[in-house]
């Protein structure tokens, strides 16, 4: 059966209540959801391997492929019992394509194919990036346009203007380390395992943001960002001054980290008019950045949304939802669609 097969009749109009299956395997979290109409999240499963890979420090590519292979076919018959929707029910069928791991994306775009082949649907392949903007419109329907996200999750730190689904203009973005690989790397030297984002964040509310004096790369000016050397003076210091607290480097480290993405956001936002900001990715998890954000949304006269703790990392939802969009505006993908582990937006 070839793909134009699998599309919606020429003129054909995407249901308000179409029911979508998405499939999320882009890294090292398996998932699966049902979203109705873009939407309304019916059932959003998420089987993370973080114990899987926390022994070597990081994410192992080739035991994250298998560790999908077995846990994807019960990750989606719980997200389909959850839903209450029935196979015959779902109206499409959406994975995450790239950018990512090629063994990880492989084990969910075979999978998605599959399905959509014998419920015989359409198969719509997803941009995990694009997913993780529409996370913020998941949790804040209301949301007017346009928005400046910021995305910022273990692979990207993107400022992005969104006019409406669909339509997107990267306006600036990291010139070198992610937000949350900086997170990563930093609490890897701290000695606080991995992921670092979450342990920092909590070490960060014991220590003092003052304690170690720590730069921000391009604060005053441009919608550039860059991590590394922030990363490069923490460990300087920390070998200078070896009684430093673990707890005040992390404070230290977070207020830098997070002062630098407020001024971003909020430069990017006048700079297009935007009505307001949203935070997408495992980063936007961080409790400083939400309430710094807030915070200063609220002074600047702009929207500030916050996707749930739970929809700022990786999970199928919002592939889900992304994918009603993209069937919609842009139609079903090719069933000879690969996996494009450097995809950009
Ligand atoms: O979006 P995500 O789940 O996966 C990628 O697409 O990368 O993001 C994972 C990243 C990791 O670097 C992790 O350390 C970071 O998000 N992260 C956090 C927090 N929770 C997760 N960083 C700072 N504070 C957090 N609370
Ligand atoms: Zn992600």
């Amino acid at each position: 059966m070839s793909a134009t097969e699998l599309a919606p009749a020429e003129g054909a109009t995407v249901p308000s209540d179409m029911a979508v299956l998405g499939i999320e395997t882009s890294c090292d979290e398996t998932a699966a959801a049902v979203v109705v109409g873009g939407s309304r999240v019916l059932s959003s499963v998420v089987s993370s391997q973080v114990d899987v890979h926390a022994r070597y420090g990081g994410v192992v590519p080739e035991i994250a492929s298998r560790a999908h292979v077995d846990l994807l076919t019960p990750v989606v018959a719980e997200a389909l019992v959850e839903s209450g929707v029935a196979d015959r029910e779902v109206g499409a069928v959406a994975a995450t394509y790239g950018p990512g791991l090629v063994g990880a994306l492989l084990v969910g775009v075979a999978t998605a194919k599959a399905l959509a082949l014998v419920w015989d649907v359409p198969f719509v392949a997803v941009n995990h990036l694009e997913a993780h903007l529409h996370a913020a419109l998941l949790d804040d329907p209301d949301v007017e346009l346009p928005v400046v996200v910021l995305l910022v999750s273990g692979g990207h730190t993107l400022l992005v203007a969104m006019d409406a689904p669909g339509s997107y203009e990267v306006l600036g973005g990291t010139l070198d380390d992610a937000a949350g690989e900086a997170f990563d790397k930093v609490a890897r030297f701290l000695g606080l395992g991995y992921p670092g984002g979450p342990a920092i964040d909590v070490a960060a509310r014991r220590g003092d943001p003052t304690a170690v004096p720590l730069p921000r790369a391009m604060l005053d000016d441009g919608l550039e960002l860059s991590f590394s050397g922030l990363k490069t003076a923490v460990i300087n210091h920390c070998r200078r001054h070896p009684e430093v607290t673990t707890d005040d480097v992390a404070a230290s480290f977070q207020a830098a980290v997070v002062d630098v993405l407020e001024a971003k956001a909020l430069r990017a936002a006048a700079q297009v008019g935007a009505r307001g900001i949203c935070l997408g990715g495992g980063v936007a998890a961080n409790s400083q950045l939400r309430s710094q954000i807030t915070a200063a949304g609220g002074r600047a006269g702009l929207r500030v949304s916050l996707p749930s703790p739970a929809m700022c990392t990786d999970n199928a939802a919002m592939v889900a939802a992304a994918g009603w969009h993209r069937l919609r505006t842009v139609g079903p993908s090719p069933l000879d669609t690969g996996a494009v582990p450097g995809l950009g937006l």
